[in-house]
């Protein structure tokens, strides 16, 4: 099938290239000319695992392709997917001046006798489908055709291929057969089980999964708080909750508590969006109060290890906000740093792929850029993981140890064998764990 992707961000790009890896030919649209030129160029402008092999055998199968021209895409595509951004606002509604912009845009391009499907993919709040419906009815020519349909994605920033290959579910919420059965035949070669929805319940699936799966995740947290009071284990707690099917081990992971571009954002728009429909959804708030909670208590702990923490200098393993990613937007890790640069720390940080975000971000003051996990070791008074990279785990720690002031680590993700560390002499901090 032809289809365009309008948006080339993480979510626009990963699935243009596999809609193209499944044998539609795809288009992806964005204004932002100098985004155009490097993907032109065969250079892809962020990290996934997968994804660079990925446009470039389709780009070379001429099966994906790139431009800046919203007219080309409508012209290319009998299904247009919107895949732009929506930030939040100070107040946590969500901004949704670009989709408002790409429907206006869309709709100017159609020509009458032209059916196209216009699917949203981005995350939006309810009742959006039927605002863009409107607004493209209102700026397009007399007698053009098209239908509306909400598509939400789930795919996850680290295994955003993999997901979206093989996703658990594909949801379409639409009001039109015709547009139904298209997006069947896009979605046929994923052999993923459909759910056919009306618009509106398509738009909440994707607000309630995603903060279903961040309720876990402070749910855990707060397990978390409650066993280092207890003298528990939150692993142990977590293995034996999980291993109830109705419960499930996924996304129970205590830690520093979730970031990243969804997740808060998602959470603070859900809890507006209830609000406004006169049905406010508290235990979201508790769920965001928790969530804040862990990198003001992981603090506490380091502070109350180090007391002092000026003219401190501490290792920091990990910048992005999650491992497998260069994306810092959001990252908890970064957000540690920076508190501790406010009491005056000297940062010593690393990170396999984001350390180049992540300078943007901290600048360069008080902060060495370590490209080696060993270096960040050099004479340190701890080290404190932030980010749960694999790789950490293995590192030589017994060796290191040497290099530091003194052997103290804060695991803010629970990744590392904490008995090991301590049987090699390490004075080991973590999450809930003894
Ligand atoms: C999330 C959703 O999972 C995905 O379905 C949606 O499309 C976009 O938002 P993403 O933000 O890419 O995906 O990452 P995810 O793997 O969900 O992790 C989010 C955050 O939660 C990370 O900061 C991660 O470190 C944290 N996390 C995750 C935990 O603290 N504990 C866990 O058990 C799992």
């Amino acid at each position: 099938m032809k289809i365009t992707l309008i948006g080339t961000g993480y979510v626009g790009l990963v699935t243009g290239a596999c809609f193209a890896e499944v044998g539609h030919h795809v288009l992806c649209v964005d204004n932002d000319r100098e985004k155009i030129s490097t993907l032109k160029s065969g250079r892809i402008p962020i990290y996934e695992p997968g994804l660079e092999d990925l446009v470039k055998n389709n780009v070379a199968a001429g099966r994906l392709a790139f431009s800046d021209s919203t007219q080309h895409g409508v012209e290319h595509g009998d299904v247009i997917f919107i895949a732009v951004p929506t930030p939040p606002q100070a107040d946590g509604s969500v901004d949704l001046t670009y989709i408002e912009a790409v429907a206006r845009e869309i709709a100017q391009c159609l020509r009458p006798g032209q059916y196209r499907v216009i699917v949203d993919k981005s995350t939006v709040p309810v009742k959006t489908g039927e605002k863009v419906a409107e607004t493209i009815k209102r700026y397009c020519s007399k007698g053009c055709e098209f239908d509306v349909v909400s598509n939400p994605e789930f795919l996850r920033e680290g295994c955003a291929v993999a997901d979206l290959m093989q996703p658990d579910r594909i949801v379409i919420g639409s009001r039109s057969q015709r547009a139904t059965d298209i997006m069947k035949a896009i979605y046929e070669p994923f052999h993923a089980p459909i759910y056919t929805t009306d618009i509106n319940s398509a738009e909440l699936i994707k607000h309630a999964a995603n903060s279903f799966l961040a309720l876990k995740i402070s749910y855990i947290n707060a397990i978390a708080a409650i066993c280092e009071a207890a003298g528990a284990n939150v692993d142990e707690v977590a293995d034996g909750m999980g291993a109830d099917k109705r419960i499930g081990r996924a996304f129970l992971n205590a830690g520093l508590g979730y970031g990243g571009s969804c997740f808060p954002k998602d959470i603070k728009a859900f809890i507006h969006i209830s609000e406004e429909l006169g049905v406010p959804f508290n235990l979201l708030k508790e769920v965001e109060k928790i969530n804040s909670g862990q990198l003001d208590r992981f603090l506490q702990k380091i502070k109350n290890k180090l007391w002092v923490l000026k003219n401190k200098t501490l290792g920091v393993l990990g910048l992005a906000f999650k491992c497998d990613t260069d994306d810092v937007r959001c990252s908890v890790s970064i957000e540690l740093c920076q508190r501790l640069l406010n009491e005056g720390a000297l940062l010593r940080v690393t990170d396999p792929r984001a350390l180049a975000k992540a300078r943007a971000v901290l600048g360069e003051v008080n902060v060495t850029y370590c490209e080696n996990p060993a270096d960040v070791f050099e004479k340190v008074e701890a080290v404190i993981l932030a980010t749960e990279w694999k790789q950490f785990r293995n590192l030589p720690w017994r060796d290191l140890k040497d290099k530091m002031i003194a052997p103290i680590v804060f695991d803010g993700r629970n990744l590392l064998d904490y008995k090991s560390l301590r049987d090699m002499g390490y004075d080991y901090i973590g999450v809930g764990r003894p």
